[in-house]
């Protein structure tokens, strides 16, 4: 059976303000969904539902063939759900090479073990300094964690998400805050992470350029709702995004 993922009706309400109303969506291996819209259209939200940091109102979410809608975030991360981890959750004044290292060892099932100390474990320090090198960190392998600039961070957070070898990756504005020359690093890790065809990517972004080179597929919220589900050129052309999510008036075309 593929993994798939998969959320019915899913909904939350903040007091009155539906902020996800009803979104109905699967997600397939082998394929990079942009997630677009404006800003408090409830991506974020969305992203917070599947991960498991916020429980629906309504609805469930499906994966892998099971019924995760009542898994803790622990257990969905366990499962192959893998979110950007934030910086706060770590180890804040551990080197880089530590966090992933320790990243690497919690994935492989390794525990603290004092007749095979960690320096002894070849195969997950090779595959730590296999990351480093991807994410282009290497260089900064013994940095403090919070010394890192926001771009490298950003990279440091890709970085453990790959180390968990997650079957979804969840990535919220990825680049958000970067600098101009940081910015291809990690879209050309997002590339890459696209050549395995069994991995599902959600990408929530708000640069256009940027989805139109990574996305398969994009789907826009609006308000909460799910408007417009397809490949990106329709989707981009279509008059509901035109006009909600671009601004732009029907019949003039998009920048
Ligand atoms: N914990 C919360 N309590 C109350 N309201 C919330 C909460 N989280 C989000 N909201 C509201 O839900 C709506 C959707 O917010 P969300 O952060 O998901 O939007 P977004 O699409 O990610 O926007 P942006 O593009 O600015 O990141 C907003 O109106 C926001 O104020
Ligand atoms: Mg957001």
């Amino acid at each position: 059976m593929t993994c798939t993922l998969e959320t019915r009706d899913l909904t939350i309400r903040f007091g009155g303000h539906v902020a996800v109303n009803s979104v109905s969506c699967t997600f397939r291996p082998g394929e990079l969904t942009a997630i677009v819209g404006p800003n408090g259209a409830g991506k974020t939200t969305y992203f917070n539902l599947i991960s498991g940091q916020l429980r629906p109102t309504n609805g469930s979410i499906l994966f892998d063939g099971g019924d995760i809608t009542q898994l803790s975030a622990p257990l969905r991360t366990r499962a192959g759900l893998g979110r950007a981890f934030q910086l706060t959750n770590l180890f804040p004044n551990l080197s880089v090479e530590e966090n992933v290292r320790l990243a690497v060892q919690s994935a492989s099932g390794v525990h603290y073990d004092m007749l095979r100390p960690w320096m002894m474990r070849k195969d997950l320090i090779a595959r730590a300094d296999a990351i480093l090198d991807k994410v282009a960190l290497g260089s900064r392998r013994s940095v403090a964690a919070t010394a890192l600039s926001h771009g490298d961070q950003r990279k440091l957070e890709v970085a453990l998400m790959m180390a968990l070898e997650p079957k979804v990756f969840m990535f919220d504005e990825p680049t958000a805050g970067m600098s101009i020359d940081e910015v291809p690093v990690v879209l050309n890790l997002i590339g890459q992470l696209k050549r395995d065809a069994s991995k599902i990517i959600l990408l929530v972004e708000h640069k256009m350029d940027v989805v139109r080179s990574l996305a398969d597929r994009i789907i826009v919220l609006h308000n909460g709702q799910l408007v417009a589900d397809g490949k990106p050129a329709e989707v981009i052309a279509s008059p509901i995004v035109q006009e909600a999510y671009l601004g732009i008036a029907p019949g003039k075309s998009a920048a």
